[in-house]
């Protein structure tokens, strides 16, 4: 019996491939490539020691999508394979919508033609919007700024609907707050095109000398020290609450949602601190205009995943800033170098 795991290739599906070889499971990995390069899965056999088949196919395929369940026995998916930038995501509304729900509806009648209806899906605090306070819990109200988090939501609720359709389903919701950090092997980590969106791989660039300055969008914000304040949580923290949600979704048919986070808000001013004594290296910043829909603060209330899944992050900012800065020096040009 295998687990299906879209977007294996990319960030979070790396190192979540990493954990569950390393619990011994049998994993399959789907992936068109579109974010992510082939030598990320051929690093996650390094670091495992453990082979496992891959497929460059694209969910939009039924057909390829078809032969992949043919040739396997799988019986659940782990489904992260998604474009997720926020930016271009209200460029390309059509490109997103296309991408994220026309995938996962393929994916999902596969999933129930082979009787493989238990799914684990990467959802996102985005779907909280602008919360009312901080913690926050799963029951809080959803709402979105942008397609991509339109996307998570609708999926989020099609999903419901299969179950409320068919109660064989097993559906996990997990909604990641913000990921960050690599194995420790620096093997394996974040790899953005371009110009990074997201602080940690834009303060790493500044940290190995490939960018000048960061700049600190907006230090005006209803914060300790007027910085945005998120919930950062390693990606291996990240990827072991896959392995707990995978192991209860074995035994359990349903919907739960989990916030998938430390509980714990940082600033930017704070990471960057926190970079500099993980590392010794100092970055340079500057006080730039807030981004356009940015928010003050967020961080989970994590207590749920806990109770459930038995689950709970263990690493420390200190923990992903260090596993960040090895990533990037190891590989100042990404997989690119490889
Ligand atoms: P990523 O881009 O590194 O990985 C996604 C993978 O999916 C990539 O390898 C990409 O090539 C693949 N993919 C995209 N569309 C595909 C398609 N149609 N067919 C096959 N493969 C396809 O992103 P990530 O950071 O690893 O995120 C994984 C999931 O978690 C995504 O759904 C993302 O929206 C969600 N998420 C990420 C964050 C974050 O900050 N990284 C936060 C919340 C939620
Ligand atoms: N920031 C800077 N400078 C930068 C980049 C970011 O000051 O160069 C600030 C932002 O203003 C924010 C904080 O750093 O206050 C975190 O920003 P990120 O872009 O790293 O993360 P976000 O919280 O904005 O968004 C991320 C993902 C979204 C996801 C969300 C919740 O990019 O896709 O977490 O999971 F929806």
């Amino acid at each position: 019996m295998a687990i299906l795991i879209t977007g294996g290739a990319g960030y979070i599906g790396s190192h979540t491939m990493v954990e569950l070889l390393n619990a011994g499971k049998e994993v399959v990995c789907v992936d068109n490539f579109s974010n992510s390069k082939p030598v990320s899965l051929e690093r996650v056999k390094k670091i495992t020691g453990k082979d496992f088949k891959s497929y460059e196919v694209d969910l939009l395929d039924r057909e390829g999508l078809e032969k992949v369940f043919m040739e396997n026995d799988i019986d659940s998916c782990i489904h992260f394979a998604g474009l997720k930038a926020v930016g271009e995501s209200v460029e390309k509304p059509l490109l997103y919508y296309h991408n994220n729900l026309t995938g996962t509806f393929v994916l999902c009648e596969l999933l129930a033609k082979y009787g493989a209806k238990r799914i684990v899906f990467s959802s996102s605090a985005t779907v909280y919007g602008k919360p009312e306070s901080v913690p926050i819990s799963e029951d809080f109200p959803l709402s979105t700024t942008n397609p991509y988090g339109e996307t998570k939501l609708m999926i989020e609720r099609i999903l419901k609907d299969l179950y409320v359709s068919d109660k064989e389903w097993s559906v996990s919701i997990l909604r990641y707050f913000n990921p960050i950090g690599a194995h420790k092997s620096g093997m394996i980590g974040e790899d953005p095109k371009g110009i990074p969106n997201n602080l940690l791989p834009y303060v790493a660039q500044v940290a190995t000398g490939k960018r000048e300055c960061l700049s600190v969008f907006g230090n005006d914000y209803n914060t300790h020290d007027g910085t945005g304040v998120r919930d950062y949580i390693h990606v291996v923290d990240l990827a072991r609450a896959h392995l707990c949600a995978i192991n209860r979704a074995e035994t359990l048919t349903g919907v739960e949602y989990f916030n998938i986070g430390t509980g714990v808000g940082y600033s930017v001013l704070d990471i960057v601190k926190a970079y500099e004594k993980a590392t010794g290296v100092k970055i340079n910043y500057k006080i730039a205009p807030r981004r356009p829909g940015d928010i003050d603060e967020c961080y989970a209330n994590p207590e749920k995943a806990a109770k459930l899944l038995g689950w709970k992050a263990e690493f420390n900012i200190e923990d992903m800033c260090r596993d960040s800065y090895r990533w990037q020096s190891n590989n100042p040009n990404g997989y690119g170098d490889d």
